[in-house]
């Protein structure tokens, strides 16, 4: 399965290949203008623009190590896709997108933005395959410009407070796959798209045509509260007055919950319907669930339950009635269907290993694809490592215990488990700690299903394969998901364990400096100024050797050539030994390399290019 998606993205490799050497010559100040104004443009109260949006630096392609920020090639300033989701940002639509000019792809989703969708939105962005406004405070009507936006793939609207006739020009959008304007207040007819393209109009205040009911013909429960009213004879005036008193009462109950939870868990109360759907179970242990019991678990997925959101998916923490607390995953959108969710649940749901936090079930309800895990009380190893307030209390022991049983877990994934899964997406977040602080690798096996299948090239460039700082150089260029990605990323875990610092945003760097973990660590290698990397917590003459040791590993991981990279196999002995004394295991379960020593076909690949 893995292998036939290697072979799947090394035929993407080759279109994405040609398509930039026919393009080399752009590369425009213009874009670096657009991003200058967006950042003006917007209120960013989190800071997630401030730090990482630094246009001091002008060097080729700098600005595509922006957050959010894709570009078509990374040494070339020319924006491909902005995905500014969730960050916070206030303020209008920025009309300084026009400035990107070979833009494909704009995500604004789950912001405060507020204002109107620009009625010229169709000049802003003329090339744009993937807009999504969802999730945000746009009101006024939705332009009829958006016609003329001619290669949509995606329209995502939901969640606003949208109001008037959803123009019906939009049926001329011919590539259109997907258009959803859910949870907002249109009215009137909808537009006629074909069968194939996913639409959602739930909770608008007066839609009508096709599946939702002719339009006019049939009254609308209002009308017919009014009717009814009316026909009751004597009393008609006063069930008038109490209709319409009911009326506005209904209307204002609705609105409150809005307010109350402004862009939250909408989807969650979309499922209603679905609460007798049944929870897969892989362990019987557990009593059997429904959806139902999961909605009530966890508030109906409410804000506040909400542990943790990454790449694949947010994170809700559940309490049962009984006391016992899971964790449920309500995965990103994916596009394989009910079938293929099924099968690969299957494979994952026999992959266990004490350093895997073990996957309990799953349940698929309409769109949403929700996965159930034992609950790790301690949450991930990124916070715990760089807290919000103060620092870290992980001392040298705990440090080492997590690295050790972290890479024995993904040592399993790469070489014990068949079919061998790559996990992608390595990052201190996704390293969860139990109570004793023994790590569980979460999240493994889910890239594939987070993966596009067709819709553009877009979804491939930098975006998909990691957290930032995380990512291995040669991704950039192949595009390939390889085990000595993994061993790359797990080097950068292990950096932040040794020395204190998150993978982007050094505190201890000076200011000038601009790059991210991995470079800092290579700065001070180069000058022979390694030791100062390491986190002045861990300053013990005890410990000193094993600290240096350690250290000197997660640099070999982070070797800019896969080749030089140990493979998790090898990384897993080498830390083990680095711990020998502490005994954190007693029984070792024997790890089988199923691989060592056979030539790594993708590694050549990878230097065939170079
Ligand atoms: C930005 O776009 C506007 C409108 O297309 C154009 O007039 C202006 O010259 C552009 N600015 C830069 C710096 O390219
Ligand atoms: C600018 O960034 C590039 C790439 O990160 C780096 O090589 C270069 O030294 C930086 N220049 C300055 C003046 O900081
Ligand atoms: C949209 O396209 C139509 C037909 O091609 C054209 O007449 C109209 O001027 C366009 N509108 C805008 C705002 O570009």
């Amino acid at each position: 399965m893995v292998l036939h998606s290697w072979i799947f993205r090394s035929h993407i490799v080759v279109s994405v290949w040609l398509f930039i050497s026919c393009h080399t010559t752009y590369g425009t100040e213009t874009d670096i203008f657009c991003l200058k104004s967006i950042k003006e443009s917007l209120q960013d109260p989190d800071n997630y623009l401030m730090f990482s949006w630094d246009f001091n630096n002008n060097t080729e392609g700098f600005i595509c190590r922006f957050n959010g920020v894709e570009c078509w090639h990374p040494d070339e300033n020319r924006v491909l896709n902005l995905k500014l989701s969730n960050m916070g940002l206030k303020g209008q639509f920025p009309r300084g997108v026009r400035n990107c000019s070979s833009l494909t792809g704009l995500d604004l989703s789950i912001n405060k933005l507020a204002g109107t969708i620009p009625a010229d939105i169709s000049t802003l962005i003329p090339y744009v395959t993937s807009l999504d406004l969802s999730s945000n405070e746009f009101s006024g009507v939705i332009p009829v410009t958006l016609a003329n936006c001619s290669f949509l793939n995606t329209l995502k609207l939901d969640q606003n407070r949208l109001t008037g006739q959803i123009p019906l020009q939009l049926s001329v959008l011919s590539r259109i796959k997907e258009f959803t304007v859910s949870n907002n207040l249109l009215t009137g007819p909808i537009p006629t798209f074909g069968n194939q393209v996913r639409v959602n109009y739930a909770n608008n205040q007066g839609l009508c045509g096709t599946s939702l009911g002719a339009c006019q013909t049939k009254p609308s429960k209002r009308n017919m509260a009014v009717i009814a009213g009316a026909a009751a004879g004597g009393v008609a005036l006063a069930a008038l007055g109490l209709g319409i008193g009911m009326f506005f009462f209904v209307q204002r109950v609705s609105f409150m919950k809005k307010e109350e939870d402004p862009e939250g868990n909408k989807w969650a109360r979309s499922l209603k319907g679905a609460k007798a759907i049944k929870v897969s179970m892989f362990e019987k242990s557990i009593s059997k669930m429904k959806l139902s019991d999961l909605m009530k678990a966890t508030n109906n997925f409410s804000n506040t339950n909400i542990i943790g959101t990454g790449r694949t998916g947010t994170f809700y923490r559940a309490v049962l009635d009984d006391g016992m607390t899971l964790m449920v995953k309500r995965l990103q959108e994916s596009q394989h269907t009910e079938k293929e969710f099924m099968s690969e649940m299957g494979t994952l749901g026999t992959v266990k290993h004490r350093n895997l936090v073990p996957l309990l079930g799953f349940c698929m309800a309409k769109k949403e694809r929700l996965v159930v895990y034992k609950d790790m009380p301690n949450g991930n190893l990124h916070d715990q490592l760089h807290p919000i307030e103060g620092v870290s209390t992980l001392d040298w022991t705990t440090r080492l215990k997590i690295a050790i049983g972290a890479a024995k877990g993904l040592a399993y994934l790469h070489h014990s488990c068949n079919p061998r899964i790559i996990h992608r997406n390595i990052s201190s977040k996704c390293i969860l700690l139990d109570a004793d602080f023994e790590p569980k690798i979460s999240d493994f096996g889910l890239a594939r299903l987070m993966n596009p299948i067709d819709t553009h090239l877009s979804t491939f460039v930098n975006g998909e394969f990691g957290d930032l700082g995380y990512v291995a150089p040669e991704y950039t260029r192949t595009l390939v998901a390889t085990p000595k990605g993994d061993v790359y990323s797990f080097g950068t875990v292990l950096l932040e364990l040794v020395t204190g610092e998150r993978p982007i945003n050094v505190a201890r760097a000076p200011e000038t400096f601009k790059g991210n973990l991995v470079e800092w660590i290579s700065e001070l290698s180069n000058n022979a100024k390694l030791k100062d990397a390491i986190d002045e917590s861990l300053n013990d003459k005890d410990v000193d050797g094993e600290v240096f040791q350690f250290l000197k590993v997660a640099c070999n991981c982070v070797s800019q050539t896969p080749k030089e990279r140990p493979t998790m196999f090898e990384v897993y002995q080498f830390l083990k030994a680095i711990g020998g004394r502490y005994n954190f295991t007693t029984e070792d379960e024997i790890l089988v390399p199923t691989d060592i020593g056979e030539p790594d076909i993708l590694d050549e690949l990878i230097v065939a290019r170079e």
